[in-house]
């Protein structure tokens, strides 16, 4: 064995002390230490298991150390693993093929990035492209899409979503600052609602604000409008296709770039390809990222027929390493293994059943305030009190202390004075019988926190 990994294999709690001061780490909630993965399990520096419910930010599609993948990425890098972008390669030519097949009609280019953020900033950048005498984005309110200068103009983590300003609000001075409007947050709508389980009433405020923002609240024409689908880190929220239709026929009214973050939708946690698929609505541009090359880093956007594109000599949008030739193979076998394995399918069989255990388990634990769920893309808002709905950010954070010592990984997400919604988004290869141990691991945390 390489005696860099044995070293790692046998690090030991006592020689961190020794490593920790030359560390800087810009962002993140504080883990655990982890040491290695196998499926949907990990295990930390001590030794102990556990069943990973957050796919490391929702990346591990294929869980840890698949071992389909794993050899064929050991075959890759004895060809290739990195060229320039300039260079014009096979893998990138069967990628960008393969994705504009498995999106909707229409998304046909694709564009390579390497994280998140800089794919957001390559879609905004293409929205200006298309609409040059527009400037100003709108985003919704717990919106996240990175924390690069342009994108922190766009995230909660730049609002006072937390109580206060945080993160990028000491930098907002070198970021162009969305226009923010309500996202519907059916189950806390951030305003006064004549009935709390009103859904229509909530999209179509919604709906009336941003069409009162492109008019009265943005100096000039709006360029485009970035918005999750599915608002990941600031809730799980799920919203209606009528919602979503709405702000579609707005933007498509007034000559907007309707660009959908699906850095956390894409690629199957929804059981289907992209949240376009299961809401069968499709926006202008597609950002992909996160889970797409199973845990190696790649990202990209997915392009309309409609729209005019990057012309490589142009120097608009690139970087070092968006032709990487190991996170290309990887994006492509893991598309390979999802068909070949019906894993789609999975997650919507999966989830379904994961979704109505807990909803069991809901009626009998008061402080369950809401539980938001599609497919593998699952939220646990607590509360505490089920009248009031006032949010248990203590308690959901218990939950996840005590789902440490349960053996499980839990996240954690919301924008308010702490993080009240429990995320369970385990990778979406997790069968019924794992499903059965999640339920079982949860109920105990469950007991633990707020006792039966
Ligand atoms: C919806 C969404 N957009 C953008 C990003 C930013 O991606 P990255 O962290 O790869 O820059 C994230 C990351 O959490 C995300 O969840």
């Amino acid at each position: 064995m390489d005696s860099i990994i044995e070293k790692v294999l046998n690090f030991k709690k006592e020689d961190i002390p020794a490593y920790e001061p030359y560390l800087m780490v810009g962002a993140g909630t504080p883990g655990i230490n982890l040491i290695k993965g196998k499926n949907i399990y990990v295990w930390d520096i001590d030794g102990k298991k556990y069943l990973d419910c957050t796919s490391q930010s929702w990346a591990l599609h294929l869980g840890y150390a698949h071992p389909e993948l794993n050899q064929t990425i050991k075959e890759q890098i004895e060809y290739a693993h990195h060229f320039h972008s300039g260079f014009f390669t096979m893998l990138r030519y069967m990628l960008a093929k393969k994705i504009a097949e498995i999106f909707p009609e229409k998304m046909n280019r694709v564009l390579i990035q390497v994280g998140g953020s800089a794919a957001v900033e390559a879609a905004l950048k293409l929205a200006m492209i298309n609409r040059p005498s527009a400037h100003n984005f709108i985003a919704l309110y717990g919106g996240y899409h990175g924390l690069s200068f342009m994108t922190t103009g766009a995230s909660h983590t730049g609002t006072m979503a937390s109580g206060k300003y945080i993160g990028g609000s000491k930098l907002a001075h070198f970021s162009q600052n969305f226009i923010r409007v309500p996202a519907p947050y059916y189950y806390r709508p951030y305003f006064e609602v004549t009935r709390t389980d009103d859904k229509d009433e909530v999209d179509r405020r919604c709906l009336q604000i941003l069409e009162m923002q492109i008019k009265y609240g943005s100096t000039g024409p709006v360029c485009a409008m970035l918005m999750e689908p599915l608002q990941g880190s600031g809730g799980q929220l799920t919203f209606s296709k009528n919602y979503l239709q709405g702000v579609k026929d707005i933007c498509k009214k007034n000559n907007i770039v309707l660009i959908w973050d699906c850095i956390q939708t894409a690629f199957g946690r929804m059981g289907t390809w992209c949240a376009a698929e299961y809401y069968g609505v499709t926006p202008d541009i597609m950002v992909i990222g996160k889970s797409m090359g199973s845990g190696y880093p790649i990202a990209g956007i997915v392009v309309s027929d409609e729209l005019e594109g990057f012309k490589m000599t142009d120097w608009i949008d690139g970087s070092t390493f968006t032709n990487n030739q190991v996170s290309q193979i990887a994006a492509l076998k893991q598309i390979e293994i999802i068909e070949k394995y019906n894993i789609l399918e999975n997650v919507r069989e999966v989830g379904s059943y994961l979704k109505s255990n807990l909803e069991e388990i809901q009626k009998t634990c008061p402080f369950i305030g809401d539980i938001r769920a599609i497919g593998f893309h699952i939220g646990i808002e607590f509360v505490k009190d089920p009248q009031t709905r006032e949010p248990d950010y203590a308690g959901c954070s218990a939950m996840r202390s005590k789902g440490y010592q349960n053996g499980i990984l839990f996240g954690e997400g919301g924008t308010g004075k702490g993080k009240n919604v429990l995320k369970i988004k385990p990778p979406l290869i997790t069968t019924r019988e794992q499903a059965d141990e999640i339920l079982e691991k949860f109920s105990a945390s469950l007991n633990d926190v707020y006792g039966k």
